[in-house]
Order: structure tokens, then sequence, then C-alpha cells
């Protein structure tokens, strides 16, 4: 067995945040079930929202928020996280991240450019060209490797968390995960009296996402099988602007792009947001989402356009290098022509029930980053706030954990395989995997009724069954676990959903067009 201090599943921003304040005083095992750049944050390309220019305000940061959030934003969690902003930025610029410069202009922080994306009443977003995550990431990544308290496992998948319980009158508490060694093809356990889960979203429970395969809500499926109560699943965010080209997997058109000034057209050339609202283009995502999906299903077509061409060329390869390439790439010339787009699943606003410590139901485990509820993104997060949660939180978390003092570790059975086999038949996996996602995306999308809500619960029952059978039989393999955390993540959101008697952000219910009085939250409670 090995033991660490903290044991950080996940190396996204959320994770190498933690990990980094950590680990001048503690002993770090960061476990990630890839390599340590891959995740959703290296993928970031808007940019991160912070207040930073004296024409801005918190004040509005925070507006903008609950905005967005429609009436649901926790109203200490978005203070607490926009107050905390500008230092986080800092801390980032002090680590040496290479944001967009811009001297001289009134809009700047510090000399580094702020764009605009939708739902911001501000140019309040730092960010290096459209390849935010990835000049974030590649800076935080050298510090951690290269840190002598942080042990990196790569390759090692967390599949589920060890916790126990002294007797009934005492919390359940966390000491540390058992984890799937994938080139050792072996059950590892690792114990730590502090456990923090930083495993990410969950986008690829839906056919089509901007989300990186690694995406597959573990962290809230093994924070829900341990007994963490979940919040606000149904918010799924649809990210309207996804390229639309049969050789291109997941390629998110940032919305700086709508920021800066592109449009979105039918096929016919037509702009079509101004008829759908006021704000046009800079909507909330859930609204221009909609309009979208509205929009193709009428007119019957594959996507829409956006066109950003009637921009300078000069200004769009400064502004959108990658995007620019990726679609020059794919034979689509930006500063010439219009890109085809389409809505995809994007962020999962709910999660693991957390505070402002990052504290979740379970004493000494902790959870950061998108795999987290904590109250800030409402109903639909607002353009570029999740990164700026991971830091914020990140520091708060890895604080917490350093002021706190945990018992003895009690004494822990190994992973036992003396009862499975080696798998028969790997196709029901991968089949199994393919029918859920497929039928998320036709059923639990942006636009919901009871009837295909109820059909989707049906089947993740079934697949469920199947699933356990293979669990109990079988030796673990790393399709295996992720179908087992993607079954279970649907089902919390497919739960949730049928709880919301209302539409409400990114919850669109035929059956329940009206937007209730009072917001409140759909909490789901673990079995005892
Ligand atoms: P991630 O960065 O996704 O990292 C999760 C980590 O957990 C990975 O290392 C993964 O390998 C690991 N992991 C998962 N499960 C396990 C397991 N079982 N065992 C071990 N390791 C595991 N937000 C913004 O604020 N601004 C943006 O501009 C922006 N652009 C985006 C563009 C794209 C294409 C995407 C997909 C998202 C974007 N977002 C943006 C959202 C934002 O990037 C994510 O919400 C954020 O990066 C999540 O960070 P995280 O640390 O929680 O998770
Ligand atoms: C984008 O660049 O459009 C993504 C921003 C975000 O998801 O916050």
């Amino acid at each position: 067995m090995r033991a660490f201090d903290v044991l950080i599943i996940g190396s996204g921003l959320g994770g190498m945040t933690m990990a980094l304040h950590l680990a001048e005083s503690k002993k770090v095992g960061l476990v990630t079930k890839r390599m340590l750049r891959e995740g959703g944050s290296g993928l970031a390309q808007g940019g991160i929202a912070a207040v930073l220019n004296d024409a801005d305000s918190i004040e509005m940061h925070i507006r903008d928020t609950h905005i967005a959030g429609a009436g649901l934003c926790d109203t200490e969690a978005t203070r607490f996280i926009v107050e905390h902003s500008r230092a986080a930025i800092d801390w980032l610029i002090d680590l040496g991240v290479p944001f967009t410069r811009d001297e001289g202009s009134e809009t700047s922080y510090q000399g580094y450019h702020l764009t605009r994306e939708g739902g911001h009443s501000h140019r309040r977003i730092i960010h290096a060209a459209d390849a935010t995550g990835a000049a974030v990431i590649d800076t935080l990544a050298i510090k951690v490797a290269a840190h002598p308290n942080i042990t990196v496992l790569e390759e090692h998948v967390a599949l589920d968390l060890i916790t126990e319980r002294e007797n009934e009158q005492q919390p359940k508490r966390c000491w540390g995960a058992y984890v799937y060694d994938k080139q050792g093809d072996h059950v590892e356990t690792i114990l730590a009296p502090f456990t923090v889960l930083a495993t990410g979203g969950a986008g690829k429970v839906y056919l089509y996402t901007t989300n990186p395969d690694i995406s597959t809500g573990d962290g809230i499926a093994m924070g829900w099988r341990a007994g963490c109560r979940v919040e606000n699943m149904e918010f799924i965010q649809f990210h309207p602007t996804c390229l639309y080209h049969p050789h291109a997997k997941s390629f998110l058109i940032s919305e700086a792009v709508r920021g800066e000034g592109g449009l979105l057209r039918l096929p016919d050339g037509t702009r079509f947001m101004p008829k759908h609202d006021e704000r046009a283009e800079l909507a909330p995502r859930d609204v221009v989402a909609r309009a979208i999906d509205f929009e193709m299903k009428k007119g019957g077509f594959d996507c829409v356009y956006l066109d950003i061409s009637y921009k300078p060329d000069a200004f769009v390869k400064e502004h959108f290098p990658t995007i620019y390439q990726r679609c020059l790439e794919l034979g689509i010339d930006i500063t010439r022509e219009p890109i085809p787009v389409v809505p995809a699943a994007h962020y999962t606003c709910g999660g693991v029930v957390t505070d402002l410590e990052g504290r979740t139901d379970i004493a000494q485990l902790f959870a950061v980053g998108e795999v987290a509820c904590t109250g800030l993104h409402g109903a639909n997060r607002l353009a570029s706030n999740s990164l700026l949660e991971c830091l914020v939180l990140g520091k708060a978390a890895a604080e917490r954990i350093l002021a706190d003092t945990t018992g003895a570790l009690p004494n822990i059975p190994e992973w036992d395989e003396s009862q499975v086999d080696d798998a028969d038949e790997e196709v029901v996996i991968s089949h199994n995997w393919d029918e859920l996602r497929r039928f998320m995306w036709d059923y639990v999308g942006i636009v919901r009724t009871n009837k295909r809500l109820e059909r989707a619960l049906n089947r993740i029952r079934l697949l469920q069954g199947e699933i356990h059978d293979y669990y109990s039989n079988f030796r673990v393999s790393n399709d295996l676990i992720e179908l087992r955390n993607l079954v279970q993540t649907a089902e919390l959101i497919v739960r949730s959903a049928l709880a919301r008697k209302e539409s409400r952000g990114l919850h669109f219910s035929r059956d329940y067009p009206d937007l209730n009085s009072e917001a409140v939250s759909t909490i789901l409670t673990p079995p005892a």
C-alpha cells in the first residue's frame, strides 16, 4: 500500500492548484487517469473571468453570474469567488502564465488584454489568445512535475473511495482510494488522511460533446457511491458553437468569437439571434443554444454558421490562431467564410455538494473544480467562471487541509480480486457505452419531456443491472470503470431532471415551460 498526506484524484486546474498550494508542507500524491496535462482544463479556449479593471466591479460580475444562473446561484459562493478573482489571476501571472498582452488600452489589466463573452457586461476575460487552458496547464505542470513533495501517478484510474465509520454516532471518513494502474493491470490501495476529488465533468455522458475522453463523471459517481449528496445535476450546459465537421471530434469554437463580433447565421446567411433575445449573439449560453436548436429543427438544418469573416484577416488570426489553424486544416478559411457549428454538451453545472472550503458530506473528503457544486453556477454557468472557480476553491480547500488534523489511519483491507475472472466479451462494454450516450443525447438533451426522461431512466436501469453483473464477476478495466461511472452519472442527471417541475436556465421541459416563483436547488441524497 502507498500512503501520502493528501491524495488528489485528477490533474486539471483544480487538482494542480491544490497540489501546488499544499506541497510546501504536505506529501501529495496526484493520480491521473491519462497523462498529467490531459483534461478539460488544457482545452479551455476563451479565458478566465475576473474583476481586473476599474471600469468593472465585483457587483457587476456577481450580477452577471446571477443573471446567467437564472436565479439559482448561491449568493455567498458567488461573492466569495468573485471577490478572490483578482488574487487568483495575480497568482497565475506570478507563476509566469503567458497571457495575451495589450499595452496601452484602457480596458487592459497590467498590460494584459481582456476579452468579452456572452452574458458579461464588461471586458473581464483574461486569456492567452484562444488557447488559455494550454498556457495555464503547461505552466502549472512544469511546477508540479518539478516539485519534490508531489508524486504524479499517470495512467492511474481511481475506481472507488475508501471510507469507514467507527460507529453510527461517528461521521463517515475517507482514507484514500482504490486505484487501477492501467500499465501494471492491477488495483492499488492508496491511503491518505485527506482525499480530493478533482476529476472534472461528465460531458461524455452525451454523444456530442466538447469534452475530452476523460470527462466520464468518475468523481461524481465515486462521491455518490461513498455517500455524498449531489446537487443540480439536471443543469448540463450545451455550448452553442461546437465545430460541425465529419473529421473534427469535439472541437470548440470559443464564445470569444461572438464576444469579438462573430454573428450567427442560417444557411441562407440570415441572422437569427436578434429575434430570439435582445442581447443577440451575446445572450447567455442556454438562450443561444436553445435558439440554435430551434432554428435547426424548424429549418431541418444539420448546422448553423458563425461568421467572423467580415473582420480584418489580421484581427481574426491574431485573436483566434488555434481556431483559424484547426479550421484551415479541415478546409475552412474563417477569414473568408462562416464556420459550421452545432451545440454540444460542454459543462456539468451540478456535482458533489461542497462548502466554500471544498468540504463534502464525508469527513476528510474534498471536491474541487467541475466535479463539485459550490452553488456558483446556478442553473447555467456564466462563460469563463469555471477556471476561476478551480483557482479560488483549489486554494481555499488547500488552506482548510493545512489547518486540519485527523486521527490515525485505520486498518484498510486490500482490493480483493480472488473471486473474479477476465472479462469474456468486451463488446458488451463498448455497445452499452454507445447506447447510453446516444439515448442521453436523444432523450435528455436541450429540450426535455417527462416521457423522454422516463424512457431514458428505464434504459439506464437495464444497463445498471448488466454492469453490476459484469463488475461483480470480472476483473476491472478502464472502460468498465468509466462505463459504470457514466451510467451512474446519467441516472443522477435524469432523476434530477424529473424532479424539476419548471423550466429554468439549462433545464427546459415542454411539460413545465414556466418558471416557478421560487428558485430551489435539486439535491439528491444517496441511500444510507
Ligand atoms: P479537468 O481539467 O477536466 O481535469 C480532470 C482530471 O481528472 C484529469 O486529469 C483527468 O484525467 C482526471 N480524472 C478523471 N477521472 C479520474 C479517475 N477516475 N482517476 C484518476 N484521474 C481522473 N472554462 C472556463 O472558465 N474558460 C474557458 O475558456 C473554458 N473553455 C473550455 C473549452 C473546452 C473545450 C472545454 C471542454 C471546457 C472549457 N471550460 C472553460 C471549462 C473548464 O475547462 C473546465 O470546467 C475545467 O477545466 C475543469 O477543471 P477540473 O480541474 O475540474 O477538471
Ligand atoms: C469558450 O471559449 O467558449 C469556453 C468558455 C467557457 O466554457 O467558459
